[in-house]
């Protein structure tokens, strides 16, 4: 594959796209922002036990920093029974020691910082682990004990309370609660859980449990962090009286609110956490993982008085489609510019198929696919797709390991899956693990250079070619066109910038827009397209040639051209 980059262009200047901002506007690092997560379980391994870490992390902070982003988000790296992969957190002010230590996570904070990168970090405030102090006491102290209050006990229904109190279903499958047993030995109260039984839902009525949180986000900003990305934002708020869903499917997006998710209570707690996070000199952030029904909804998380920024998951679950794509980009750019904040993009993380797999197959394949599909076809779309989200305006956010162009591993033995919700679905669903694989940084050597002591997930053979070395220096691989990608868009930083594009006139499946001195070609169909000329190329994800007005735009192919 051939890529193009041109020398760098000078005189042009950040411009919001011809839009006139609104009164509530803000401006900040994280605005255009590309944030680059790390799962730190499987992405570099310092100590050699087959599980990444805070040292493995520390170590190649160099190698984000030439990649060219912006700020890193780490997934939880917190004391943890790791019943749910570290998001059940049994002290959220320690590091779980298969991590590293706490002056471990300091250092990894300084040297990201020395070079110019942020640091985010998770917080997870919707569930505990079941091991932390309140819920093993709650456990502990049985029915009528204080701590009982800070979760979600009720007595079951059913003559003898054998049946859950209500029919919500949890995310991993099965019933969203489980029964406990009292001191005596007795069948006891229920409680809530909305992922796994291990991560039992907190409280959020309860005064100490907010200012738990408020808390917990101070030891964190104290340490120097710029960030965190908040697990289940939309979940923290539950309906009173916890009501039936009545038959109602659990869905994460589309027309349904349901009782337990994305309720209007939650947006006194983020106007509570804003506060907490201004106090703060540095332009200290927060994201949303915030599932809702609407774009519109999502925007209500980002109002000026709370949230920075929201995962877009409307743009996530789109297929390789250029209609849908276009209209997804045009409803979240609509739904962001009455409330000042960026829009966000994002096409891959630890809990979906890698959008490579994800773009392999037909259209309409769910987040979570065990299709391997056409491995070439889909990396094809997934470089076109990056270059295509890479020059909207707004923050981007990308995965570790998309930038080596890694499929999923769609053929981990079962024996090898360590998603709890591959378990509680009965296999049918919850293939989480295949995104999870560590990654390969050398041809060679135990893991692909993850670790010198093997990998907690098997990797694939064939990774040797995938891997950051055999990609380093190859102009046309996928590692040198995510750099090549992210130095014009941090010299031509209009291209983040403002809040709407300029759609040009294009063919059927083609997408074609104007940013700032830019313009973006995007060929979403399976056939070269004529486009013309649109300037001089800059980068491309394919084979395009330059050839003036006969320019033609190959399959699933993205373009960029300075004008
Ligand atoms: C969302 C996280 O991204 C996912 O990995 C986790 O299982 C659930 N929240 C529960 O914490």
């Amino acid at each position: 594959m051939t890529q193009h980059l041109a020398a760098p262009r000078t005189g042009t200047t950040a411009a919001s796209g011809g839009h006139t901002e609104t009164p509530g506007h803000r401006t900040g690092w994280w605005q255009d922002a590309v944030i680059y997560q790390v799962y730190p379980r499987s992405f570099a391994d310092g100590n050699g036990d087959g599980m990444g870490d805070l040292d493995g992390v520390r170590d190649r902070l160099p190698y984000l920093k030439e990649l060219g982003v912006d700020a890193v988000w780490l997934s939880p790296f917190y004391a943890s029974p790791q019943a749910d992969a570290g998001y059940d957190v049994a002290d959220y002010r320690a590091i779980d020691p298969m991590f590293g230590t706490l002056p471990a996570a300091q250092a990894l904070i300084a040297d990201a910082h020395g070079l110019g990168l942020r640091v985010i970090v998770d917080v997870v405030p919707n569930h505990s682990s079941e091991q932390h102090t309140w819920f093993r006491r709650a456990i502990e102290e049985g029915p009528g004990s204080p701590m009982r209050e800070r979760y979600h006990f009720r007595p079951g229904k059913g003559d003898g309370g054998e049946l859950p109190p209500n029919d919500w279903p949890s995310v991993f499958g099965g019933p969203a609660w489980t029964r406990t047993t009292d001191p005596d030995g007795t069948p006891g109260d229920w409680y809530l859980h909305l992922f796994a039984p291990e991560q039992p839902d907190f409280n959020w009525e309860h005064p100490a449990v907010a200012e738990e949180f408020r808390s917990i986000l101070r030891f964190w900003l104290d340490l120097g962090v710029d960030g965190f990305r908040i697990d289940v934002a939309h979940g923290l708020v539950k309906a009173p009286g916890l009501p039936d869903i009545g038959g109602g499917k659990l869905r994460l997006l589309g027309n349904d609110i349901m009782p337990f998710f994305d309720q209007d209570g939650v947006h006194e707690i983020y106007r509570s956490w804003r506060q907490v996070l201004d106090a703060y000199a540095g332009d200290r952030i927060a994201v949303a993982e915030a599932w809702t029904p609407t774009v519109e909804r999502t925007a209500h998380y980002v109002r000026p008085d709370e949230l920075h920024q929201a995962f877009n998951f409307q743009y996530l679950s789109t297929s390789w489609d250029g209609p849908a794509l276009r209209e997804v980009i045009e409803t979240s750019l609509a739904a962001m510019r009455p409330v000042g904040a960026p829009a966000t993009w994002v096409l891959s993380n630890h809990d979906v198929t890698r959008h490579a797999t994800r773009f392999a197959g037909p259209p309409g394949v769910g987040t979570q696919t065990r299709e391997a599909g056409d491995r070439v076809l889909g990396l094809r779309r997934a470089r076109a797709a990056t270059l295509l989200m890479l020059a909207l305006p707004g923050s981007a956010y990308l995965y570790q390991g998309e930038e080596l162009g890694l499929p999923d591993v769609t053929d981990l033995p079962d024996e090898a899956r360590q998603d709890p919700s591959f378990f509680r679905a009965d296999g049918q669903d919850g293939f989480r693990d295949g995104c999870r694989v560590p990654i390969p940084w050398t041809r060679a050597g135990e893991s692909y250079g993850f670790g010198a002591g093997g990998s907690w997930l098997p990797q694939p053979a064939g990774w040797a070619e995938l891997s950051v070395e055999a990609q380093t220096g190859d102009p046309g691989s996928t590692l040198e066109l995510y750099r090549s990608a992210l130095a014009v868009r941090r010299r031509q930083p209009g291209l983040g910038a403002g809040s709407s594009v300029e759609w040009l006139d294009a063919p059927e499946g083609v997408l074609v827009f104007a940013r700032p001195g830019f313009v973006c070609t995007v060929n979403t169909t399976g056939t070269a397209v004529r486009i013309g000329a649109h300037g001089r190329l800059l980068l491309a994800s394919g084979p395009v040639t330059e050839n003036g007005a006969d320019t033609d735009l190959p399959p699933d192919t993205t373009a960029w051209w300075a004008v």
